[in-house]
């Protein structure tokens, strides 16, 4: 059985940078309280007219299949993690299938929020690891901005979110003990409505009221911040870890943590309880913000290019946020 390597990765975000400051002109905060709170500086919105979710998505692919030395007709199978997908149904993965010409091959999509990037590279790695494909394209990629609460009910969850894609191309790898090592999902759906969008989903009887447009209503994403934050710095850890004891690995042998950015806070947290040197996690949410599914192979991307991810390199990618859901995957780059 030949592990499954990502064999190109690639990343889009949309050139429109929005500052705390120009946030602060449209709702009722400042950049002191959002760098305080989180770590953010910018995030980028997409002109969403040009810029759909599944667009996004396409764009990073092509770079990943690029770096993969792939093209669409060759892919045998698409991943497509978002919360916040172009079509209530069908999912943004058939989307990406038409965008980018791929032949009628399946299209599979990851509802796991924050973790989907992680959770969709589990699925992927499983049908390169037992010889079905061999190029599975894996994307994450979302649009917040358009759906964000802006008004003094949101505020704490819109300074938080931006938008953007990241993609990787899963191919077996030829070199023994070399790819994804292992990977490792949870979930804890009784905390579901803690970070959610309830509305209008088909929980109701009445699937659309106006009211569920209004500040507070359940059109918008609801965030219980300081029990995320509570569960997040708890969950994190405990699966790097798992994925370390599986492969039986100390945290001195990890070469790079890639976690999801959902806070600055979160990630420093989590850095200090692990006792990793500065220069082996890699953030972005500084630029970026919480780009939910895309933020993992935003950061990974990102970390590639500066050579922070070597050749033989130890790489942990880690994820915690809406469900809840956490997960890990340990890789030998
Ligand atoms: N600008 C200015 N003030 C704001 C604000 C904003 N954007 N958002 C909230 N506030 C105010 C609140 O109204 C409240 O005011 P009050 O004390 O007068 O009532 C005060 O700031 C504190 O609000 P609170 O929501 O309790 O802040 P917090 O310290 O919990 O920080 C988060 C909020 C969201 C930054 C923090 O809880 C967090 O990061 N949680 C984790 C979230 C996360 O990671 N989500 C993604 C998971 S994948």
């Amino acid at each position: 059985m030949k592990n499954a390597k990502l064999a190109g990765i690639g990343y889009y975000v949309p050139e429109n940078i929005v500052t705390n400051d120009d946030l602060s002109k449209i709702m009722n905060t400042s950049d002191e309280w959002i760098v305080e709170r989180t770590g953010i500086k910018e995030r980028r919105y997409a002109n969403v007219e040009e810029d759909k979710n599944y667009v996004m998505g396409a764009k990073a692919a092509r770079k990943a299949m690029k770096m993969a030395g792939t093209n669409p007709e060759e892919i045998d199978l698409i991943v497509y993690a978002t919360l916040s997908a172009d079509y209530v149904f069908p999912g943004s993965g058939v989307l990406l299938q038409k965008e980018l010409g791929c032949k009628h091959i399946g299209a599979i999509d990851v509802r796991a929020q924050c973790s989907g990037f992680v959770y969709g590279l589990s699925i992927a790695e499983q049908y390169i690891k037992t010889g079905m494909y061999k190029n599975v394209l894996l994307v994450g990629s979302e649009i917040h901005s358009i759906g964000l609460d802006y008004t003094d009910n949101g505020r704490h969850i819109a300074i938080i979110f931006g938008d953007g894609a990241g993609a990787a191309v899963l191919q077996p790898s030829e070199e023994k003990g070399k790819g994804v090592l292992s990977t490792h999902l949870h979930s804890e759906g009784e905390h579901a409505e803690q970070l959610a969008v309830i509305d209008p989903g088909f929980h109701k009887k009445e699937r659309f009221h106006p009211d569920m447009i209004k500040p507070g209503g359940g059109f918008y994403p609801v965030m219980n911040g300081q029990f995320v934050f509570k569960n997040a710095v708890t969950r994190f850890p405990e699966v790097i870890q798992e994925a370390l004891d599986k492969n039986g690995y100390a945290v001195s042998d990890l070469d790079l943590l890639i976690p999801h950015q959902a806070n600055l806070r979160i990630s420093q947290f989590v850095q200090k309880k692990m006792g990793l040197p500065d220069e082996k996690i890699h953030n972005t949410i500084m630029k970026y913000g919480n780009t939910t599914a895309a933020s993992i192979p935003i950061g990974l991307c990102e970390a590639y290019e500066a050579g922070k991810v070597k050749d033989g390199d130890l790489v942990c990618l880690a994820a915690f946020g809406s469900g809840f859901t956490w997960a890990s995957a340990l890789i030998r780059w």
